[in-house]
């Protein structure tokens, strides 16, 4: 690969999920590290995808009644589009469900299996129906699966086994050697910890489809199907062109950056490495595991019902704004939190007050009074030199931010910049220039804060494409030079005398701060507690009979907003209810959910649509969610 090809991608992600503030942080990442070595002047690939085969796509499509394909069909574009909402500059875009990938695949372990990298024998021990993973009698916890809880099954069974194990050392070596192949350091330790201390065992690749059908199959035996990491990993090659397209190939592979959350360390540090280099491929130059995002101190989860969707916030915000914050806010290899009252502070702070006032305060005074024309170049003199010097400074410490992943302090360093220009424009008064009749003095400071606005801009513009792209148009840079380059941003004068300005809307207008988050919650708590309580028996709680139920299909009821028809399945048993949920969920989303109902209810028609039973929500203002269950469990499941 030529050296100054850069090729990042991002995890593929599963396509089931409903995307969150955690797959469009990674992708936003991969995209404004794409843009920034665009700018740098890099030939740029970036590649995103959808992990389709295993499991839980198999189960969800068998309850929704269509074929597995048709289910990730429909659901691939709820990615799909997030990313184009989101402005995502992706070059391709994976499914593993593609010819493409699938060949590929099939002709790596044809190739593996040919050179004796790959064996079969009896697999004996546990294994997790639902993970779909094997587990060791000391991988237990209380004889239950250490991952989700569930109780595992005994198995014995024919499987083939990738000779992984064999690679340890050389492993071990190579990431001792390279210590920019697992970034950061304390996940290279981590690796290295691991592999140290214990026996790296062979990897099974295979899943009797007696049990998983929904993968690939394998070339030489079709019995079975392709374990789904291996089938995964695959795609970063595979989308590259790899035993296809040997000139695409080359251009890219190894990759630049993959880009992971530190939930999928392992099977990116131990798995992968060991299958490229069965392949005899070089590695790629980093894999990069960044941190959690947390909702205020709290992990996201669906049982917690504190998951952030990335829509609501790009509704509220804007989509520039949301980019910008999760970038700012998270140190690359650390947690990060997200509230909404921290994202507000922030964009009060800076991009409202800091970035948006510079612009507004600039513009319209080169409106007013330089006759709405770029004022003439005069050189910087002494007033001039700390504006020049932070801002010039931004560049530099912004390339270097880029290359070694520390974009939070890159754009701190940028909106040092920024905060200087408004001191500088503090200091110059210009309002009184103006007043005093002082046009060269006037044009000179005018002049001098859009030249650092246009450079700030630039460097902006990977991660605020849209809103940096209007400010860039409105100080009068032609179309050719809206999309920055490092060249023209690396030196002071860019802006072309006379240009005219354009009409300006602000770009960040402030919004309301939000108050301390929590406190209301917490006073109708308290409210709510000193209420009287109306006390029932036991056998009064006892006539109520409460089941788990899973939505099978949703629809709108016709000709009535608030209503959703639901299927649903309680045990063997299917039933159908009708719901005051339709302000609150789409129907696609119910699809596939546990719900919680009341079992033994009256019939009841409502719209003349008979409902049979009710499911328990709960309600507060103007939320409602729908009480489920905290992990998976059969449907028919009494509740009590
Ligand atoms: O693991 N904070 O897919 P996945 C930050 N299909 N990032 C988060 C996050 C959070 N709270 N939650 C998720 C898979 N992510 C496999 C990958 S790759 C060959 C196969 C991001 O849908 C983060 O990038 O579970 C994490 O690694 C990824 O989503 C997991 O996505
Ligand atoms: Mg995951």
């Amino acid at each position: 690969m030529n050296e100054n090809n850069f090729y990042i991608t991002t995890p593929i992600y599963y396509v089931n999920d409903i995307p969150h503030i955690g797959h469009a942080y990674t992708t936003i990442l991969a995209d404004v590290l794409a843009q920034y070595h665009r700018l740098l002047g890099e030939k740029t690939f970036f590649l995103t995808g959808t992990d389709e085969h295993g499991q839980k796509v198999q189960r969800a499509a068998q309850q929704a009644g269509c074929t597995p394909l048709e289910h990730c069909d429909k659901f691939v574009v709820r990615f799909q589009d997030l990313w184009k909402r989101l402005g995502i500059t992706n070059d391709d875009f994976i499914r593993t469900t593609q010819e493409r990938h699938k060949t590929i695949v099939q002709k790596i372990l044809q190739d593996f299996y040919d050179r004796d990298l790959i064996y079969s024998s009896t697999y004996k021990g546990w294994y997790c129906v639902p993970d779909e993973r094997y587990f060791t009698e000391k991988d237990l916890v209380d004889g239950c699966c250490p991952d989700c809880h569930r109780p595992v099954e005994q198995l014995e069974e024919k499987s083939y086994f990738f000779k992984m194990g064999q690679y340890q050392d050389w492993l071990i070596d190579y990431i001792e050697q390279h210590p920019n192949f697992i970034m950061p350091e304390n996940r290279r330790q981590e690796t290295l910890g691991f592999l140290r201390s214990e026996k790296l065992g062979d990897l099974c690749i295979s899943r009797p489809k007696a049990r998983l059908s929904w993968g690939i199959e394998l070339p030489f035996d079709t019995d079975y199907v392709t374990y789904v990491w291996f089938d995964a990993l695959v795609n970063y090659i595979s989308a590259v062109g790899y035993l296809a397209d040997d000139a695409k190939f080359e251009t890219w592979w190894p990759a630049s950056y993959h880009l992971i959350g530190k939930d999928i360390l392992r099977t990116h540090s131990v798995f992968w490495p060991t299958m490229l280099h069965a392949m005899g491929l070089p590695m790629p130059k980093t894999i990069f595991a960044h941190g959690w995002w947390l909702v205020g101190n709290t992990k996201m989860s669906k049982s917690l019902h504190n998951v952030v969707n990335p829509m609501d916030m790009i509704d509220k915000y804007g989509v520039d704004p949301f980019r910008y914050f999760l970038m700012a806010a998270m140190t690359l290899g650390q947690d990060a939190s997200f509230t909404e009252k921290l994202f507000v502070e922030r964009y009060n702070a800076e991009l409202a007050n800091d970035l948006g006032n510079l612009s507004s305060r600039v513009i319209s005074m080169i409106k007013r009074n330089a006759d709405g024309k770029i004022p003439a170049y005069s050189e910087p003199g002494d007033d001039e030199k700390e504006l020049v010097d932070s801002t010039m400074t931004a560049v530099k410490e912004m390339a270097a931010a880029v290359q070694n992943m520390q974009l939070d302090r890159g754009l701190a360093i940028i909106n040092n910049a920024v905060r200087e220009g408004n001191r500088y424009f503090d200091k110059m008064k210009p309002w009184a220039l103006a007043k005093a009749g002082d046009t060269a003095a006037l044009g000179k400071v005018l002049r001098h804060t859009a030249e650092c606005l246009r450079i700030v801009s630039g460097l902006l513009y990977p991660v605020m494409p849209s809103k940096m792209a209007e400010l860039r148009k409105t100080l009068g840079l032609k179309e050719e030079d809206i999309v920055p380059s490092i060249d023209k941003l690396s030196i002071w004068k860019g802006l072309e005398d006379g240009a005219a300005v354009l009409d300006f809307t602000p770009l960040f207008p402030r919004v309301e701060p939000i108050k301390e988050e929590g406190d209301a919650a917490d006073k109708d708590v308290k409210k709510d507690a000193a209420k009287p309580v109306n006390v029932i028996t036991i056998d009064e709680v006892g006539k109520v009979q409460l089941k788990t139920a899973v939505v099978v299909s949703a629809e709108k009821v016709k000709d009535a907003d608030k209503l959703l028809l639901l299927k649903i399945q309680i045990g063997d048993e299917q039933r159908q209810i009708v719901s005051g949920i339709a302000e609150y969920y789409k129907p696609e989303d119910l699809v596939g959910k546990t719900i919680i109902v009341i079992a033994n209810l009256k019939p009841a028609i409502l719209r003349g649509i008979e409902s049979n039973g009710m499911l328990l929500a709960a309600k507060k203002g103007k939320t409602l969610r729908l009480v489920t269950t905290d992990g998976e469990i059969a449907s028919g499941a009494s509740v009590g």
